[in-house]
């Protein structure tokens, strides 16, 4: 094979090297993805961006190290060898070349097999949790108690199919660069527009013909008084019908039956205000659009603003990173033992304590410490005196839960990404339900209290009351006397003012 003289040089030499060798490498990667791995995965982020590159700048070396030598040859008038002159007659030439060919070899096959281990580790949890460990912290350390803590990040963020591929890539990189610059928001802000979970994203292990029946729900609450009195209330989640041959053709996964398509407008990204909604009936073709009656959309917004299809994101958007209210978790500690509740009004100073935020964990750490200690040390010294052991476990059970819920660090709380499952902290459910959603004919979007769930009991200061037929509900008791304000107001009003 001839080639032009001027080919002959190191720069070219070494470039269609590098050219060949990644391309071998390229091609190598490719079949590995093409046969023995399913879904999305940052194998690609090598084999389709950093290979690919590494390729072009081998390539580029060729014609650059060509012009350089026709200029020096110009220049200097001399016509330079065609080959470097390596003598093997000569013992060091001999051994350096010995070095160099099993070198080669060692690192070519070091990296082929590097590779495919390097792709392993991207696609891993560890690489997505921890690898920017103060950026993703709150969300791998939420992942980790829920109940998807043995499914992959890249499972969830990054969908199937090219377009998601590269969709993932991209973003992939800049966030890269908005760590390496310290460019991002804390906290991160939603929705993820790159990496939002698709409707089949959860649908690859939750597929919708798999029917999900009524559950069982029992949350065990505190109050905020002297002796911390326990609330119990279980309900029955009414997720699909109670009749299995129904499917999903009523209760709360009626949304997602395949005869039904809801549409909605909300008046920011975050979705949390719902004026308009939508719902047609695929198999009669019949339209109903609700409008919030006390606020409803101008016309005119309506054709501007963005028309989304309800997906199960829609309900379960913190699947996975779930930032509890310090009441909840607080309660959460309370259950498990690690905050002993015969403590008395530790539900409620830690419920003080607890709204109050520094900028580090450590300093709200030494916080909770320092004002738990010595509300009990100044109000009320016998129980300081009688139950120190008591206080300390108390304080070491709060940080326990405080640091798995809460990173001022990345200024992540609760607060930060609204749950929209339920309707007590948040609008949830009722930015639909909340009996202020109309139709023209004056239907409204249901909201009473036994459409979602029954309540089968509920047992407040020891008193238990279930004496309830299978069918029905308890009419729900307000665990504390606030008269008839839950029937006039929406939950949320007083409860996400409660933390
Ligand atoms: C069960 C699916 C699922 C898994 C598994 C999952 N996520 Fe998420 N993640 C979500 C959803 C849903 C959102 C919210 C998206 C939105 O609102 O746009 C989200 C949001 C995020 C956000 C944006 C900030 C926030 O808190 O909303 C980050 C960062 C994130 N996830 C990182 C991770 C990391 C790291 C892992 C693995 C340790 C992981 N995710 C695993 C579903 C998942
Ligand atoms: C790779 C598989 C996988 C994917 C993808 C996945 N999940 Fe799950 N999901 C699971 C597993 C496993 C469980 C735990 C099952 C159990 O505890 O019985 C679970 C549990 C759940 C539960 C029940 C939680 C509870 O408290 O019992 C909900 C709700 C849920 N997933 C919603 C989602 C949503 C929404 C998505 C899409 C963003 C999603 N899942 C994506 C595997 C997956
Ligand atoms: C985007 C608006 C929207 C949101 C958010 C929403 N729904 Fe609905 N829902 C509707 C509409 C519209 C209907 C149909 C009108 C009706 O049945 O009253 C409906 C009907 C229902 C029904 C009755 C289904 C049947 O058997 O006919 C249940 C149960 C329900 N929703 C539960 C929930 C729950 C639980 C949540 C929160 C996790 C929720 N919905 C959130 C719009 C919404
Ligand atoms: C209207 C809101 C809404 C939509 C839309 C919705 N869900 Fe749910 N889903 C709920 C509620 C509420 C529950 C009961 C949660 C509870 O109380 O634990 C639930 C329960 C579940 C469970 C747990 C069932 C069990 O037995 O523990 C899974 C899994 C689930 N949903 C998956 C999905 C998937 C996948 C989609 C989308 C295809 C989806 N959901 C759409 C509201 C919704
Ligand atoms: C549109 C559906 C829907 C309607 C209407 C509805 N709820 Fe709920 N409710 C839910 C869901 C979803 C949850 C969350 C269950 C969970 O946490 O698993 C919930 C949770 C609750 C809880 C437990 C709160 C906690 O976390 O301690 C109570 C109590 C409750 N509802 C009472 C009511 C009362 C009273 C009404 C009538 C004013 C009502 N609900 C109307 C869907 C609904
Ligand atoms: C007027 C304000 C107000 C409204 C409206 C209200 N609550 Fe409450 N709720 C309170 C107060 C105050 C407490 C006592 C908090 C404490 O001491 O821990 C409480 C406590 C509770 C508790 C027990 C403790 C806990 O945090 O879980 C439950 C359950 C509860 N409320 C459910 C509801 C539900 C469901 C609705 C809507 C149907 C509702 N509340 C509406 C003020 C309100």
């Amino acid at each position: 094979m001839k080639l032009p003289n001027s080919y002959y040089n190191t720069t070219s030499f070494f470039g269609s090297l590098i050219a060949g060798f990644t391309f071998l490498l390229i091609v190598f990667l490719f079949v590995i993805t093409t046969f023995f791995t399913q879904s999305g995965n940052y194998l690609g982020l090598i084999t389709f961006i950093l290979l690919p590159g590494i390729f072009i700048i081998g390539l580029l070396m060729i014609p650059l190290g060509m012009i350089l030598k026709n200029k020096r040859e110009k220049k200097t008038g001399i016509i330079e060898n065609r080959w470097k002159v390596i003598d093997l007659n000569k013992t060091s030439t001999r051994n350096a070349m010995i070095v160099f060919v099993t070198g080669s070899f060692i690192i070519l096959f070091a990296s082929s097999i590097g590779s495919y281990k390097a792709f392993h580790y991207t696609e891993s949890v560890k690489f997505c949790g921890q690898l920017c460990h103060k950026v993703m912290n709150p969300e791998y350390t939420a992942y980790l108690q829920s109940p998807h803590a043995r499914v992959k990040c890249v499972e969830c963020h990054v969908g199937e199919g090219a377009d998601w591929y590269v969709k993932s890539k991209l973003s992939g990189l800049y966030q890269v660069y908005s760590v390496l610059f310290d460019k991002y928001s804390k906290p991160i802000p939603t929705p993820i527009s790159n990496l939002r979970p698709a409707r089949e994203t959860c649908e690859k292990c939750h597929w919708p013909d798999k029917f999900y029946p009524n559950k069982l729900v029992t949350i065990r609450s505190y109050i905020a008084d002297t002796v911390n009195s326990e609330c119990d209330i279980t309900l029955k989640m009414k997720i699909s019908s109670g009749i299995s041959a129904l499917g999903h053709a009523e209760g709360i996964h009626w949304h997602i039956n395949p005869d039904v398509k809801i549409e909605y407008i909300s008046r920011s990204n975050h979705k949390d205000t719902i004026p308009w909604v939508k719902y047609t009936n695929l198999e009669t073709g019949k339209v109903t659009v609700f409008q919030d009656v006390n606020e409803p959309l101008a016309s005119d917004k309506i054709l501007q603003l963005q028309i989304s299809e309800m997906d199960c994101m829609d309900c379960h958007n913190r699947p996975s990173h779930s930032f509890k209210s310090p009441s909840d978790y607080v309660d959460d500690g309370i259950n498990k033992g690690i905050i002993p509740k015969d403590l008395q009004f530790i539900k409620q100073i830690s419920m003080q304590v607890l709204t109050v935020r520094t900028s580090t964990t450590d300093s709200s750490l030494n916080y909770i410490k320092d004002k738990i200690t010595s509300f009990y040390k100044d109000e009320h010294p016998d129980i300081y005196k009688a139950q120190k052991k008591s206080i300390e476990k108390a304080i070491a059970g709060i940080q326990n839960e405080f640091s798995k819920n809460s990173f001022p660090e990345m200024n992540v709380y609760n607060t930060s990404y609204a749950n929209h499952i339920g309707h007590q902290q948040t609008k949830g459910c009722f930015r639909c339900h909340s009996g202020n959603m109309a139709a023209e004919d004056g239907t409204i979007i249901r909201n009473d209290c036994n459409l979602c769930h029954s309540i089968v009991a509920e047992k407040i200061e020891n008193k238990l009351n279930h004496d309830v037929p299978v069918d029905s509900s308890l009419e729900f008791v307000h665990p504390v006397d606030i008269d008839k304000a839950w029937k006039e107001m929406s939950c949320s009003e007083c409860h996400s003012e409660l933390f």
